[in-house]
């Protein structure tokens, strides 16, 4: 028996315009699904809410705290300071952090009369421009990791003030410059937009505090308290997560009206995070470490480096403040199922 629906297509076959007009309209409906599917809007699920925000004007020194930032492509700005915008580097160009020399958590940054403020037990007040004019004899390479960048010396008195501080000679203030300093940011899944003044890989670094407390209700031995957030130095932090570890699974945030971000890659932590913050020693215990390699390492995604909070790099800035709501578009996550709590 011969099929009427093959009849039908094969009248229609042998007409030529109507074949046209067929095949015409299959590649209009192609097109407009493709349309379609490629403007999926994006699902934004609330996460949770900013519950803190920090700025460290100087790399590895102690940082500042507000209610409010500016999220710019270079990182947050708080009180007029840029995050990370000021290195102290060695008399060969190296940078240094806490893990060369630990004293550096106790230099307290604050801004002044649009001057960033130096302060530590012992030393006269020092204050260097935060955002000082270009001066060209003053630009110098200096290193961070094996990165080459170029950056303005601040003055000898800042040199001056931080060798006798932090106890070794020939140590120099740098400051970020525009258009002379920033580099792209080295991490996976950047994009040539994504662009850094100082820190090891983003201009953004965020993280919950559920997570945190996950993290230390799993230590079984802490010989020096808690782990703070202080540890991890992020510029944002979360709270109201459904379940410790959800930045696992973002992809994408908006945080209150304006500001978007795009997650990176989570952040691998190296021996920095055991500095105890206060007493200026790597804890006894070896925490959070000892613990976050015993079920946040995640070879397919750091070979050496357990993960704790997300990078992320800028796609529209704006304010954001404590209390601002953040929503997630969630992506494939780390692929990898994480253990419940204990
Ligand atoms: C793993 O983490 C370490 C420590 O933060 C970092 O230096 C390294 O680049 C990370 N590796 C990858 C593949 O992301």
């Amino acid at each position: 028996m011969v099929d009427k629906r093959m009849v039908v297509w094969s009248s229609l076959v042998s007409s030529r315009p109507v074949f046209a007009a067929v095949v015409a309209t299959a590649a209009a409906v192609v097109t407009v699904a493709l349309i379609f599917y490629k403007k999926k809007p994006k699902i934004f699920e609330l996460v949770g809410e900013v519950s803190a925000l920090y700025c460290y004007p100087i790399k590895s020194c102690a940082g500042i705290t507000n209610n409010i930032a500016f999220c710019t492509k270079l990182g947050i700005r708080m009180s007029n300071a840029m995050d990370r915008h000021f290195l102290i580097i060695r008399e060969n160009g190296d940078f240094i952090t806490q893990r060369q020399i630990a004293k550096m958590a106790h230099v307290k940054t604050s801004i002044k009369n649009q001057e960033l403020q130096l302060e530590a037990e012992g030393m006269p007040e020092l204050r260097v421009p935060l955002y000082p004019e270009l001066d060209e004899h003053e630009i110098i390479p200096c290193r961070i990791w094996k990165n080459n960048v170029k950056a303005q010396v601040c003055g000898d008195d800042a040199a001056a003030w931080l060798s006798t501080y932090l106890g070794e000679e020939g140590l120099r203030l740098v400051v970020y410059m525009p258009g002379v300093t920033a580099r792209q940011s080295p991490t996976t899944n950047a994009l040539s937009s994504d662009q850094v003044a100082f820190p090891d890989e983003s201009p953004y670094h965020l993280t919950t505090e559920e997570s945190l407390a996950d993290l230390n209700k799993r230590i079984e031995h802490k010989s020096d308290g808690d782990i703070t957030i202080e540890n991890f130095r992020p510029n944002i932090v979360v709270k109201g997560t459904k379940e410790p570890w959800d930045e696992d699974t973002w992809a994408e945030l908006k945080i209150g009206k304006d500001v978007r971000l795009r997650v990176l890659e989570p952040c691998g932590r190296c021996t920095l995070t055991t500095v105890d913050p206060d007493k200026l020693e790597k804890r006894a215990d070896g925490e959070p470490l000892k613990t976050l390699r015993s079920f946040r390492l995640f070879p397919e995604v750091n070979a050496t480096a357990p993960l704790f909070a997300v990078y992320a790099g800028l796609d529209k800035g704006g304010r954001i403040k404590i209390g601002d709501p953040v929503y997630a578009v969630r992506g494939d996550g780390l692929g990898v199922k994480i253990s419940p709590g204990i």
